[in-house]
């Protein structure tokens, strides 16, 4: 018998399947953004050709996910549209292993900028893309409106993936 407290969690990376669109929908509702997304948009989204989606999943067990990322690719520039990690099992590097998975993929389809917008104030995520490599490139201001009415500021970062 194994005790799910005492065992190691053992990270796989893969794509993304329409039949993840309810787990990735969840992470995304955990995610604690603006607007979530319902598992009807993201199927939709995964469907698009330009759309690529790789997920972190139990190595043992691929439908148990533990975070997503997703990326829109138009000519040699893609976008980071979404990165989520559990909350539970944030800060043990599945966000790192996530996008050191995600953009070679990226590279391989010939995307050569890759953008993400990030809210200033989210230290996590800044630290993430800036370990990455991203740098910032530019600033919204007052771009996101939070649930209790007040904006925050948007950066804008890029990553030059030839440089990687
Ligand atoms: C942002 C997010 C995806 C990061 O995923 P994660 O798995 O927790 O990140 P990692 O554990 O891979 O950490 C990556 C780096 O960020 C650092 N980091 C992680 N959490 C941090 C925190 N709370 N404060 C400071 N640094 C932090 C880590 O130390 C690590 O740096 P290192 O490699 O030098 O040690 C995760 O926090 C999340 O899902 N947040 C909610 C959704 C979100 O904000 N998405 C981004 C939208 S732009």
């Amino acid at each position: 018998m194994r005790w799910p407290f005492f065992s190691k969690l053992e990270i796989a990376i893969r794509s993304a399947k329409a039949t993840d669109s309810d787990k990735i929908a969840e992470l995304h509702r955990e995610g604690g953004f603006f607007a979530s997304w319902s598992a009807q948009e993201i199927e939709s989204l995964m469907a698009d050709r330009a759309v690529v989606t790789d997920t972190a999943c139990d190595s043992r067990k691929s439908d148990q996910l533990y975070g997503f990322v997703m990326s829109r690719c138009a000519a040699d520039e893609a976008e980071i549209l979404t990165i989520a990690v559990q909350s539970k099992t944030r800060g043990k590097g599945i966000g790192r292993r996530l996008l050191e998975a995600h953009l070679p993929k990226l590279a391989q389809k010939g995307v050569k900028i890759l953008y993400l917008e990030v809210e200033e104030d989210n230290r996590p995520a800044r630290v993430l893309y800036e370990r990455i490599g991203f740098a910032t490139a530019g600033l919204r201001k007052a771009y996101y409106r939070k649930p209790d009415g007040s904006l925050a500021n948007a950066l804008i970062m890029k990553l030059d993936l030839d440089r990687l």
